[in-house]
């Protein structure tokens, strides 16, 4: 948690002379949701998941809401929001390595369309695009534990 809202708030210092929306992909129980709305006041966070299960006091308007499977929700926003994004936070693990190895591969495909150039990407998963490059971690947060990267 600690490696997330480091690294959540680095990005957020990266992004800070780029216009466009946020993409927060995993709302679980709203906790970095409340934390990326914390940072980015003035942003419009859009949140995916397959269902709404987040605290009260976290729940998104419906109009910033993709509900359902992230591999089909991600093309959904592509159309409806472009290349407009300039921070996309990933949490969508599941704790089954394998599966969600499967589903970082094919998420890169869908999200790198929806970032702009100089955009980042914090991720839970490892993620590998040829439009999205590696950044370096902030100080204390372990190799491996967490991931960052900038949209080319
Ligand atoms: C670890 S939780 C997210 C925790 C959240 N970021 C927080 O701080 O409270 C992962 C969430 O991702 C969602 N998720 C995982 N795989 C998904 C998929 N393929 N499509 C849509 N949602 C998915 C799950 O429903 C779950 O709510």
């Amino acid at each position: 948690m600690l490696a997330q809202r480091d690294c959540l708030a680095a990005a957020a210092g990266q992004i800070q002379d780029l216009e466009g929306v946020v993409l927060e992909l995993g709302l679980g129980n709203g906790r970095s949701y409340d934390h990326l709305r914390e940072l980015l006041p003035q942003r419009d966070i859009y949140v995916f998941d397959r269902r709404v299960a987040s605290h009260p006091d976290c729940v998104p308007e419906d109009r910033f809401l993709f509900l359902g499977e992230i591999l089909e929700t991600l093309p959904k926003a592509n159309a409806q929001l472009g290349r407009g994004a300039v921070l996309a936070h990933c949490d969508f693990g599941s704790g089954r390595a394998g599966h969600d190895a499967d589903v970082a591969r094919q998420l890169a495909l869908e999200l790198t369309p929806l970032i702009v150039a100089g955009g980042v990407v914090v991720s839970d998963q490892q993620l590998a695009s040829n439009q999205l490059k590696p950044m370096p971690l902030p100080d204390g947060v372990p190799l491996d534990r967490y991931f960052m990267y900038t949209a080319v």
